[in-house]
């Protein structure tokens, strides 16, 4: 890669936990202080929480919603992603050209022009013909000036060669953090710079902090002692350099996890998903610095630790 590649310059807003270890009044301060950095993507889900509390279906976007409609603004850029029927974590969902359409009404409704993109949420279908249909209704979305968008899909490359005749503009949300990546599934397919990064401090591990029974790694189930032999490769990279005193030093899992996204080439956003308002201020401070700093010799030791 060039040392002088660009590296991911749009960050995201995530909603995935708000309703679960995120409430209300938390969700519309971390809002507030986005807003007021001038931040103004936000993305959610239909699905958003995925807490499998059926009465929560729905209720990130509502919370969004809310705060859209009790401060008048006109100006966010919301992405949704459409096509689960419920919370539960099944993946039961429908992406017929109706359905999407019908999505794509009740959120233009919902969020007004603060609408952006407009994306599949989870595809496991292989049937090329099944595909194309929801491609009929990606096109309506284009007419109406929205961003098409793709998050989880099973056959990346079938949706590829169908845009061999489409040629939508995809933008695609996927998992890429040091524990795990699916940059490759992908980019195999898509070489454009289109992808967004989610999930960045693997859904919530901690270098140096605790955890509590709200941690949100806790809260989604995972354990993270797992993680203990990687953690202290990290560790072992980021003590490394402290060595170069021209720059802040690192110790925390969420400038990792910018920085491992950030400077992936194909990467044009990243998704962050601070659940206090803190954390979205130490986010934005080191977002800052990545554009003030140079860390490409702490990606590249990133890279090789995952490589191991
Ligand atoms: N396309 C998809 O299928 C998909 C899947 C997953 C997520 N997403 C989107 O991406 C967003 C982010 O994903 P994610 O929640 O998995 O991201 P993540 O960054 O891996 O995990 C978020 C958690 O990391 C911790 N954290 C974040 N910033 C921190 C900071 N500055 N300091 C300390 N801890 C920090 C918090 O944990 P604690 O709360 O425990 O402190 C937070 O809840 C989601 O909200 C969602 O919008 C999309």
């Amino acid at each position: 890669m060039s040392a002088n590649a660009p590296i991911a310059d749009e960050l995201v807003l995530g909603t995935a936990m708000w309703g679960w270890t995120v409430d209300k009044v938390t969700a519309f301060q971390l809002l507030d202080a986005w807003y007021a950095a001038g931040q103004r993507k936000v993305d959610t889900a239909t699905n958003y929480p995925i807490d499998r509390v059926p009465e929560h279906f729905r209720l990130a976007e509502q919370i969004l919603a809310e705060w859209i409609r009790a401060n008048g603004v006109e100006d966010l850029q919301v992405n949704i992603k459409v096509g689960s029927l419920n919370n539960m974590h099944t993946p039961d969902h429908l992406l017929t050209r109706s359905f999407m359409l019908m999505m794509l009404d009740e959120y233009q409704f919902l969020f007004g022009n603060n609408l952006q993109t407009f994306m599949v949420h989870w595809d496991n279908r292989e049937d090329e013909r099944e595909i194309e249909d929801t491609f009929r209704a990606f096109g309506e979305v284009v007419a109406k000036g929205l961003r098409p968008g793709l998050s989880g899909i099973r056959h990346p490359e079938i949706y590829a060669s169908l845009n061999g005749t489409y040629g939508f503009d995809f933008d695609i949300q996927l998992k890429h953090n040091v524990v795990q990546s699916d940059v490759e599934r992908y980019a195999r397919h898509f070489s454009a710079r289109c992808f967004y990064a989610y999930g960045i401090n693997a859904g919530g591990l901690k270098l140096e902090e605790g955890y509590s029974d709200q941690s949100s790694i806790k809260a989604r189930g995972a354990d993270p002692e797992k993680f203990d032999s990687l953690l202290n490769g990290i560790r072992t990279v980021i003590a490394q350099a402290k060595e170069n005193k021209n720059r802040p030093a690192l110790n925390a899992m969420h400038q990792v996890g910018l920085i491992y996204a950030a400077y992936h080439p194909q990467m044009k956003g990243v998704l962050v998903g601070p659940s206090k308002v803190h954390q979205l201020e130490s986010t934005l401070d080191f977002f800052r610095s990545l554009r003030q700093y140079d860390y490409r010799d702490v990606y590249e030791e990133l890279v090789k630790l995952n490589q191991n």
